[in-house]
Parts: structure tokens; C-alpha cells; sequence
């Protein structure tokens, strides 16, 4: 069974899915999700989902092999980092190349980069007067959001859009495609 372990900071509705998903296709699993984020939605939602979690610290993460050793220990088949605020560093970058991924809300390069996160990418988009915005699935490399594109999907914006309102439809396109570009990951892997 391969085997996919989730970082996020936030919510957690993406790693929700992914684990919905799988629980009902049966060709992985996750079995870790990770936070730096004591109080994020996301292990709400992993306790109930029967998911083991953890939350690490700056500290651990940055400074120390501690997180680097869990991943290790774990082995997963994907790192997938739904909704993760930190950039990730080098030295588990390097363990684990081309098994690391992220969804970003916006149709990358634009309204990427450092402090480019959640209704702050959807507010950009709208204060510059899109017409479309959407996801982007991509590889992580040292630097945010800049890591090879495997996959984008978009969506209208209209004039009535808000930032709230766009993040709905953006949340719509993760959900129907996150879960299922992962297993198709996992099956190249
Ligand atoms: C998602 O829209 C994801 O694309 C975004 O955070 C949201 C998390 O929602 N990620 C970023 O902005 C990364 N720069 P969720 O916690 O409900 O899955």
C-alpha cells in the first residue's frame, strides 16, 4: 500500500479529502499528517478521521533532524503539503526528491511567493482585476512556490467576486483534483 504523509498549517479541508479519497479507492493511505500549527483545524479533523498527527515546532523543523526523522521513519511514497505556511527546507528537500508537493490557490507564477497565502493570494487577484484564477499542484524546491508545475485548473472571476467567494471556487477545483493527481503521482513513482 503506498503510503502518502500530509503537512498543514490550517483548516485541513484538502487533507481531509485526500483521506476520504483514499479511504474509498484503497490504493494508499496516509498515515501521518503534520503540523507546525498547535491549533490548526487540521488535527481536529485527523482525530476524527482516526489519522495519527503531530505538530513540531520552528526549532525542530528548521534547526534539528527531528522532523527529517519521523519522515524517514515513515517512508512515504508523497510528502503533500495541503495548506502549509513554512518553506520547506533543504535538507529534507534533498531526502525526498520529486516526492514532495504543493497546491498553491492561484495559476502559478502569479500570485506566488512569500506571504502569498490563502484570501491574501485571492484578495491580489481580485484587486488586480482578473478574469481568471484556479490551482497549481507543484513540486517543492527551496524556494516558495517555485518548484516544477505538474498540474493547473482554472476558473472564471467575476466582477461580484470576493476574495471569500473566489475562495470557494477555488477550494472546489483542489477538491476535485488534488486527491486524484496525487494517486497519479503515486502511480508513476
Ligand atoms: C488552500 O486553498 C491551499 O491552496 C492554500 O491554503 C488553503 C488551505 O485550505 N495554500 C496556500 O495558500 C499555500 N501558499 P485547507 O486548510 O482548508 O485545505
Amino acid at each position: 500500500m503506498r503510503k502518502i504523509v500530509i503537512f498543514a498549517s490550517g483548516s485541513g479541508s484538502n487533507a481531509e479529502q485526500i483521506v476520504a479519497y483514499f479511504n474509498k479507492e484503497n490504493t494508499a493511505k496516509v498515515s501521518l499528517i503534520l503540523s507546525n500549527n498547535l491549533n490548526a483545524g487540521v488535527l481536529n479533523r485527523a482525530k476524527l478521521l482516526k489519522i495519527p498527527s503531530l505538530v513540531f515546532d520552528r526549532q525542530a523543523f528548521y534547526h534539528t533532524n527531528v522532523v527529517l526523522d519521523i519522515l524517514k521513519n515513515e517512508a512515504p511514497d508523497l510528502i503533500v503539503l495541503a495548506g502549509f505556511l513554512w518553506k520547506f527546507p533543504e535538507h529534507i528537500i534533498s531526502e525526498f526528491p520529486n516526492r514532495i508537493v504543493n497546491i498553491h490557490p492561484s495559476l502559478l507564477p502569479k500570485y506566488g511567493g512569500k506571504g502569498m497565502y490563502g484570501n491574501f493570494v485571492h484578495q491580489a487577484v481580485i484587486d488586480h482585476k482578473e478574469a481568471e484564477s484556479g490551482i497549481t499542484i507543484h513540486y517543492v524546491n527551496e524556494n516558495y512556490d517555485e518548484g516544477a508545475i505538474i498540474f493547473q485548473a482554472k476558473t472564471e472571476v467575476s466582477t461580484n467576486d470576493t476574495a471569500e467567494t473566489l475562495a470557494q471556487k477555488v477550494h472546489l477545483l483542489e477538491y476535485e483534483y488534488f486527491p486524484k493527481i496525487v494517486e497519479q503521482l503515486l502511480e508513476k513513482n
